[in-house]
């Protein structure tokens, strides 16, 4: 890691969207706070920038904050300093940066999209920042499909010649806007106040069209957790230390974090990577893992299956039940012999015995469904598309 001499001191993380795509995952919490491995999600967005030096982050928030603040409280328990500027109403990507200027000290800042998983080499972002001189460097990565990110196109000498938010139908690989910033603050200055506006759509072309802004291509782990199969999907990136967090430390060379006080009965087994949490209960005969997050006073049954999934504290899994690709939020819990496969339950829900919930069904909180009440048959789904 190369620690650049004039590195930002200070970050605005925007989190102040509504997570809608992310529901009944954040139903009841907000995106940025939903717990991750059980750790609130910006909480790896503040490791990566204490990492890096970074001692103020601003967190620009809307309806949330209060959930948000209540959290992330003053930042000590994350080693540097938080501050939230709270909007009335959605000011947009742009509008929600220019409106922490009040807060902001003099020099430049990084930004952050907070839902944003990455262990980025920020010193080496503002490395590139400080070569180039330019107004802004945007942290870009390589996806398959861009058509819902921002599109860039580099020039030569790493200047963007082009961004082009959510171009649609774009075949094949290419980079795309990652959601991590330096800007120099001159760029508020390009921002109307008070008003919804777009970096993306807004400032970002403008400035490329000056020549003004560059990229840095970083090829570390980068994933936006806006949906509940990127959510799901970074829990496994994490538990395989794909990427670079502070809870590999807790999982080790066995890929597996058990905590002291769970208890697993002695037929049971547990499978690494998987991450078991405080207070954990695991019945005679279940498996757990691999690719399992159980958090604080989760219950599994006997003979009960759970791999590929995050069940969050204090979900109930009844026997014999089976989890697979699947996430359940807390409190949630499933009666016995009930299979999930491809299914998300909000917080609280009450899921009877012997039901079959699949396909990428959504249950919202607290829904109650009675014993044997729903199936999913392979056979049906197979013949719609024969
Ligand atoms: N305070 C505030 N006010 N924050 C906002 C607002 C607002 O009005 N609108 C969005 N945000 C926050 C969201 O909470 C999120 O953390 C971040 O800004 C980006 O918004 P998303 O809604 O997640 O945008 P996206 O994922 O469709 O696209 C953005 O991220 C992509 C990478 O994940 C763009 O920046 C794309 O260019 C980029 O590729
Ligand atoms: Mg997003």
């Amino acid at each position: 890691m190369s620690v650049a001499r004039d590195i930002p001191r200070q970050a605005v993380i925007l989190v102040g969207g509504e997570g809608t795509r992310l529901r009944p995952i954040t139903s009841r919490v907000p995106k940025p706070v939903t717990p991750v491995v059980e750790r609130p999600f910006v909480a790896y967005i503040l490791d990566n920038l204490t990492r890096h030096g970074v001692e103020r982050a601003v967190f620009s928030s809307g309806f949330l904050a209060e959930a948000i603040q209540a959290v992330i409280g003053d930042g000590a328990a994350f080693g540097l300093e938080v501050s939230y500027v709270v909007e009335e109403e959605p000011l947009g990507t742009a509008g929600a940066i220019a409106n922490c200027d009040a807060v902001l000290d003099e020099g430049s800042f990084f930004v952050f999209n907070g839902d944003v998983l990455s262990d980025v080499d920020l010193s080496a972002l503002a490395a590139t920042h400080l070569e180039k001189g330019g107004m802004g460097t945007i942290f870009l990565t390589a996806v398959d499909d861009p058509s819902r990110y921002g599109l860039v196109e580099l020039r030569e000498d790493g200047s963007v010649a082009s961004f082009l938010e959510k171009p649609g139908d774009w075949e094949g690989t290419a980079l795309i806007n990652a959601g991590v910033y330096v800007l120099e603050p001159e760029v508020l200055e390009l921002i109307p106040r008070r008003r919804l506006f777009s970096i993306e759509r807004g400032v970002f072309p403008k400035l490329a069209s000056a020549g003004s802004l560059y990229g840095y291509v970083d090829r570390g782990y980068w994933r936006d957790i806006g949906t509940p199969d990127s959510y799901l999907q970074a829990h496994f990136d994490i538990l395989s230390r794909q990427v670079d967090t502070a809870v590999a430390g807790l999982l080790g060379d066995q890929y597996l974090y058990l905590s002291p006080d769970a208890e697993v009965a002695s037929s049971a087994r547990v499978v690494p990577p998987c991450y078991i949490g405080e207070g954990v209960r695991i019945g005679e005969g279940a498996r757990v893992g691999p690719l399992a997050v159980l958090g604080g006073r989760a219950v599994v049954g006997e003979g009960a299956v759970v791999t590929e999934a995050v069940a969050q504290a204090e979900v109930v899994i009844g026997s014999y039940a089976q989890v697979e690709g699947s996430v359940l939020v807390r409190g949630a819990s499933i009666g016995a012999g009930t299979q999930l496969n491809g299914a998300v339950l909000g917080e609280g829900c009450v899921i009877g015995a012997g039901n079959r919930l699949a396909g990428g069904i959504c249950v919202y909180p607290e829904t109650e469904l009675p014993d044997n009440s729903i199936q999913f048959y392979e056979q049906l789904r197979g013949r719609e598309g024969a």
